[in-house]
């Protein structure tokens, strides 16, 4: 009888363990064998306002080395976000190059001016600033010249887009960053993560 219960709870570790092990390297497999996601840009604008966007290039990608001159506390607190670290996962595997994986743990991959590769483009590794916010450099001319916010494709002022840019990287697949999505997108409005 006791030794039934042992044996049992014995295969239900072994099981449990085993998932979990396993769980990650499944994702990216199904990952693998499915068609590339949507550049997350691009899927927020459509196609035909992506395309008119960047094709103007008043909407090129800057590094947030740029971000920090102006948003010193801001800047410090997203350094503690994980998004700031997304290519600790890939950098040394044998994805590093993975346009598949790419798209989501770097900044503006797929997009003119945006992530190439660690080699070419180090400065735009990670999720950062301009991951969410899309690219920087007409909101810089606005800041410097007028001092104020705007000129993103995907600023405050567009939290439908800002939203839908959260949701194009943590799809179904990559749903285990939170419970709560509300809660997880009102974080953001605060400078230093808690
Ligand atoms: C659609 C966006 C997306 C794509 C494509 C994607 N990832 Fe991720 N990845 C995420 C998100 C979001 C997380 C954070 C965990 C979560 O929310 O489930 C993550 C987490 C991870 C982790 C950490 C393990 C974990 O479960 O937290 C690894 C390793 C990883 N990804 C590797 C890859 C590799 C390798 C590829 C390419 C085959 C890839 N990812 C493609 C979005 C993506
Ligand atoms: C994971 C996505 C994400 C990243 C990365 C991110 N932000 Fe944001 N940011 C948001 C969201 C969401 C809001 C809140 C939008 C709203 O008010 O609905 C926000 C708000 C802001 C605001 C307005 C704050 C306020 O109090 O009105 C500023 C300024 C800002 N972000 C700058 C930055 C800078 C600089 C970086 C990089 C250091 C950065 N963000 C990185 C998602 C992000
Ligand atoms: C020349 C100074 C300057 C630089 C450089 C700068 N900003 Fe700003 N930014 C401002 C000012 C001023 C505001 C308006 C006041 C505020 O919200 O702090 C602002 C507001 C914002 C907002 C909220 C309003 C909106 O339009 O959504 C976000 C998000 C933002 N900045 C992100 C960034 C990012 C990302 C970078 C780097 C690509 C950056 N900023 C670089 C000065 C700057
Ligand atoms: C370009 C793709 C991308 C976008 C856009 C994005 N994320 Fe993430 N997010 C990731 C990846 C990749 C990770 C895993 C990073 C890690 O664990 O190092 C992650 C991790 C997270 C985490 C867990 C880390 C933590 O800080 O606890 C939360 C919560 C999260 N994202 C929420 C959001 C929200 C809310 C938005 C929109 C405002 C957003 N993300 C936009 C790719 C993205």
């Amino acid at each position: 009888m006791y030794l039934q219960t042992f044996l049992v709870r014995i295969t239900l570790l072994f099981v449990y363990t085993a998932a979990v092990w396993c769980g990650d390297d499944q994702r990216i497999a199904d990952e693998l064998k499915s068609p590339p996601v949507e550049i997350p840009l691009k899927s927020v604008l459509g196609e035909a306002a992506y395309n008119d966007a960047i094709g103007s290039n008043e909407y090129r990608y800057v590094g947030n080395d740029k971000c920090r001159l102006c948003h010193r506390d801001f800047f410090v607190g997203r350094k503690q976000d994980h998004h700031d670290h997304a290519m600790d996962y890939i950098k040394e595997s044998e994805y590093s190059n993975n346009p598949k994986c790419l798209v989501c743990h770097a900044t503006g991959y797929g997009v003119k001016t945006g992530f190439v590769s660690m080699a070419q483009t180090p400065r735009l590794a990670n999720v950062q600033c301009e991951g969410c916010h899309g690219p920087g450099s007409n909101h810089l001319k606005i800041a410097a010249i007028e001092k104020k916010g705007g000129g993103f494709l995907s600023g405050t002022d567009r939290p439908d887009r800002l939203k839908k840019m959260c949701k194009s990287c943590h799809t179904a697949r990559w749903d285990r960053s939170y419970t709560d999505f509300e809660s997880a997108y009102n974080k953001y409005k605060k400078a230093v993560p808690k």
